[in-house]
C-alpha cells in the first residue's frame, strides 16, 4: 500500500470549522533555537507548507498497543467520548496546548477546544476530564467546597452533588512532560543548514 494511512484525523467538514482533522504542527526556529507547536486543521493545509516540519497525529502520541497518552486516556474514562468521531481531533487540540502550557487554566482548555465540535456529549465530559490537568481544579460543582478530593480528606467515595462520581482523579495517568516526543533532529539540522 502506498501513501501513510494513518486514519486516526477525521474529515468531519473540509471547511475548517469542526476541528475532527486536527493535528500538531512542530518547527524549529534556528534563529531563537526554540521549537514552535500549533494545533492546525489538516483538511486545510497544503502538504506543500510542510517542508522541514514535523506532523503529530493522535496514533502518534499513543495507543492501546504501547500506552494511552494522558490525554487520550482522560478524555477516555471521563466519558468524553461517545461516537468517538471528535476525539482525535479534541486529543490533538488538548495535546498541542499542553505542549505550549503544562499547566493550563480552565480558561486556557476552553480556549484551546474552541475550534473542536462534538455533536454527541454536549461537552461536559471532555471539559471534566481535561480540567483535570488543572493545578488549582475545582473538582466539582460546588467550587470546593464540602468536596472530599479538594479539601484531600481522602475519602474512597468522591461525592459530587450527593451522586458517586463518573470516574476518579487517582485512576488517572500522571501527565509527564519530559517524557512527550521529541523534535526530529534531522529537521533542526536541516533548519540550521537553510540558515
Ligand atoms: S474537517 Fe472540519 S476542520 Fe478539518
Ligand atoms: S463523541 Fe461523537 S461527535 Fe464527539
Amino acid at each position: 500500500p502506498s501513501g501513510v494511512l494513518l486514519t486516526g484525523s477525521k474529515y468531519g467538514c473540509g471547511g475548517g470549522g469542526c476541528g475532527a482533522c486536527t493535528v500538531m504542527v512542530s518547527k524549529y526556529d534556528p534563529q531563537t533555537k526554540s521549537i514552535n507547536h500549533s494545533s492546525v486543521n489538516a483538511c486545510l493545509l497544503p502538504v506543500c507548507q510542510l517542508h522541514g516540519a514535523a506532523v503529530t497525529t493522535v496514533e502518534g502520541i499513543g495507543s492501546t498497543k504501547t500506552k494511552l497518552h494522558p490525554v487520550q486516556e482522560r478524555v477516555a474514562k471521563a466519558h468524553g467520548s461517545q461516537c468517538g468521531f471528535c476525539t482525535p481531533g479534541m486529543v490533538m487540540s488538548m495535546y498541542s496546548l499542553l505542549r505550549n502550557n503544562p499547566q493550563p487554566t480552565l480558561e486556557d482548555i476552553l480556549e484551546g477546544l474552541a475550534g473542536n465540535l462534538c455533536r454527541c456529549t454536549g461537552y461536559r465530559p471532555i471539559v471534566d476530564g481535561y480540567r483535570t490537568f488543572c493545578e488549582s481544579e475545582n473538582c466539582c460543582q460546588l467550587n470546593g467546597t464540602a468536596c472530599s478530593l479538594a479539601n484531600g480528606n481522602g475519602s474512597v467515595e468522591p461525592i459530587e452533588n450527593g451522586q458517586p462520581e463518573l470516574f476518579r482523579k487517582e485512576d488517572l495517568l500522571p501527565l509527564d512532560p519530559t517524557q512527550d516526543l521529541i523534535f526530529p533532529p534531522e529537521l533542526m539540522r536541516m533548519a540550521e543548514i537553510k540558515d
